[in-house]
């Protein structure tokens, strides 16, 4: 066991945890923080993207004791009190949402992904948004939806 105290959405927390805990674990198991869904466990399908230290991360490849001391952020951390994210308004106006098992994911990784690209002052163009989605898998509608909401949010953020 190792004891690992990072702050999560904010709030400091410290557990004690078999060293190879996946992060994915320590957020839905000790944290309680479900949001984070684990679709395939082998770091491709993104269901688990998280943000540590404002990058986004799969969860379940990243171990928790290699996090001591970092800023983690879950889909339940993204809002701001009762205020949504603007990327999560985007989801919601264009219908991004679609099966929502993998809707956080999509969400932790577009926040990252609109972010860096204002931070190096690049356009984000639809094709560049597919691309980026690559560790992001879509079964049910091919992405369209949520393309239109990462282009909407990408205008307002
Ligand atoms: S559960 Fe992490 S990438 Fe699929
Ligand atoms: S958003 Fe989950 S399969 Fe498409």
């Amino acid at each position: 066991m190792t004891k690992v105290s990072m702050n999560v959405n904010g709030k400091k927390v410290s557990r004690d945890v078999p060293d190879e805990t996946l992060l994915s674990d320590f957020l839905r198991e000790k944290l309680r923080l479900t949001g984070t869904h684990v679709g395939c466990d082998t770091s491709q399908c993104g269901a688990c993207v998280v943000h540590v230290n404002g990058k986004a991360v799969k969860s379940c490849t990243t171990l928790a004791v290699s996090l001591e001391g970092a800023e983690v952020t879950t889909i339940e951390g993204l809002a701001n009190g009762k205020e949504l994210h603007p990327m999560q308004v985007a989801f919601n106006d264009n219908h991004g949402l679609q099966c929502g098992f993998c809707t956080p994911g999509m969400i932790m990784t577009s926040v990252d992904m609109v972010a860096r690209y204002k931070a190096e002052g690049r356009k984000l163009t639809s094709d560049l948004i597919r691309q980026e989605l690559e560790g992001n898998i879509c079964r049910c509608t091919g992405y369209h939806n949520i393309v239109k909401s990462i282009e909407d949010a990408s205008a307002k953020m």
